[in-house]
């Protein structure tokens, strides 16, 4: 059935900035785009403002906009995450037919994604929970985008998607994730894993400029150099900017204007959350989210400081450390800890992979991960690299590449912890990743003492090195050991 040109190939509901913009791309790259908002002020002003850039199908009824969707029609919702999400999934269900697609592009938990997924294909429409990172910019311009849901509807939607996509050497940052929930937790852990390289970019501007003395500006400078080197990244790129910054008002750099409290909506909490129930050890995410919970803690912060012992501290060149050396040292701390936070962050999608059934292929999220999200970075490329070698491999850090890096890092890693240790300054995603490194490593973990200790309180039975079985020791009898199983 041949449908009437004035139908629009996409809708999206909610246009707020996120939703305005993502509608704005869909019309710049030829679409037409219906768009609908609960309330009117926004639809109006959207076409009063951008009505030109392309062709817009306003509509102030959810009736109206289904019905200028051509099918199966295809209905994107940016709206506020949690009841307001589900309200207008059910309003779109209640307007569609079989086949028409609905496609969360909110920042859902994918808990939730799962369970609307099944709801909305139980009533014969297909349930699409799309990750999208960039931001505000980068739904303008290009977004990078995990979508979830049914592989069928990908044939339909995907072509769509990739027209807005980023794209990196010609190849667009969007791609099927899997089933149901898999495209949320995807970007659930991509933001996970922006927390951790927040933090350890943080780590190592806090060294600079408290342990080597160096002011903001010289400090910028130093990122720019790194931004041409292996760490190349979207967030490097911004912390040279954001270090630059002047505050106008006082003259002083914006940094040191700046209330150092972090903020943070969620996701990073979700993904350790997520972390725990899989039972994978996502340390730097969870140093890093900790981090800023910490730094929040202004009752207690204020209590402790100046107050607490310090014990003795060093200086940089009281411990005859080379400013020069310790920059370069910093960089490949920097560089190792990130490596152990995106190495871990994979684990962790396997892991939610393999517990959902989802098929998640990690060379395509570090293929739409090199465009257009905030974690974009240079260093995703060796990421296929790795994986196109070997698809199942144990570690990211057992990569050949990889694990060549970490031989020339380590010994710098190892005294940048050291250092910072010695003079008191924090680095709790440098100082954990190191430590997951080495336990990762380890010849023996005292695991073993723990299994006694277990043993010894609660009978919890250990295995042998020696023999197959379970054991207990009678630690309140005569101390000999019987088998249980
Ligand atoms: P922002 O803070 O950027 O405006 P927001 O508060 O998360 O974003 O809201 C985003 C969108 O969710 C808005 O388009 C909002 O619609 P209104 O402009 O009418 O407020 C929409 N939204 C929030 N709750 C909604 C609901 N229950 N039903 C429909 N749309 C809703």
């Amino acid at each position: 059935m041949t449908q009437p040109d004035s139908l629009a190939q996409i809708g999206v509901v909610g246009l707020a900035v996120m939703g305005s913009n993502l509608a704005r791309n869909f019309a710049r790259n030829g679409h037409t785009v219906a768009v609908y908002n609960r309330s009117a002020g926004k639809t109006d002003a959207l076409i009063a403002e951008h009505g030109s850039e392309g062709r817009f199908i306003p509509s102030y009824t959810i009736e109206d906009f289904v019905a200028s969707l051509e099918k199966p029609r295809r209905a994107i919702i940016m709206v506020q995450a949690g009841a307001a999400t589900d309200a207008v999934i059910n309003q779109l269900a209640d307007a569609m037919d079989p086949g028409d697609i609905i496609i969360d592009g909110g920042n859902a938990l994918y808990t939730d994604t799962i369970r609307r997924e099944k709801e909305i294909s139980a009533r014969g429409l297909h349930f699409v929970g799309a990750g999208i990172s960039g931001g505000e910019e980068g739904a303008l311009n290009g977004p990078s985008i995990m979508p979830g849901g049914p592989a069928e509807s990908y044939k339909s939607l995907g072509p769509l998607l990739e027209s807005i996509a980023a794209k990196v050497d010609g190849t667009p940052c969007v791609t099927h994730i899997g089933p149901d929930g898999a495209g949320h937790f995807v970007k659930m852990v991509h933001n996970g894993i922006e927390y951790a390289d927040m933090q350890v970019i943080g780590e190592a501007y806090h060294l600079l400029r408290y342990a080597a003395g160096m002011e903001p500006a010289e400090i910028a400078e130093v990122f720019r150099e790194w931004n041409a080197g292996d760490l190349d990244s979207y967030l490097i790129g911004i912390t040279a900017e954001v270090l630059s910054q002047v505050d106008a008002e006082t003259g002083k750099p914006l940094i040191d204007v700046i209330v150092d409290e972090a903020g943070q909506k969620g996701t990073g909490r979700w993904t350790v959350k997520a972390a725990l129930d899989l039972g994978i050890p996502v340390t730097g995410i969870g140093e890093a989210v900790f981090a800023r919970a910490l730094s929040g803690a202004t009752a207690q912060r204020a209590a402790a400081r100046d107050n607490l012992p310090t014990g003795t501290l060093s200086t940089l060149a009281g411990r005859g450390v080379d400013r020069e050396a310790f920059v370069e040292d910093v960089r490949r701390a920097l560089f190792a800890s990130k490596l152990v936070a995106y190495a871990q962050g994979f684990d962790e999608i396997r892991a939610g992979s393999d517990e959902h059934n989802w098929n998640v292929d990690p060379r395509d999220l570090a293929t739409i991960w090199r465009g257009g999200c905030i974690i974009r970075a240079k260093f995703l490329n060796r990421i296929v690299e790795a994986y196109n070698e070997n698809p199942d491999l144990e570690s990211l850090l057992l990569d050949p590449y990889f694990k060549g890096e970490l031989g020339t890092l380590v010994d710098s890693w190892r005294r940048v912890v050291v250092l910072a240790t010695e003079l008191g300054l924090p680095v709790p995603v440098f100082a954990s990743s190191l430590s997951y490194y080495d336990s990762l490593r380890a010849e023996r973990l005292p695991a073993a003492l723990i299994q006694g200790q277990r043993d010894f309180f609660g009978a919890h039975t250990y295995r042998r090195l020696d023999r197959e079985g379970s054991f207990h020791t009678l630690w309140s009898g005569d101390r000999t050991e019987v088998r249980t199983d």
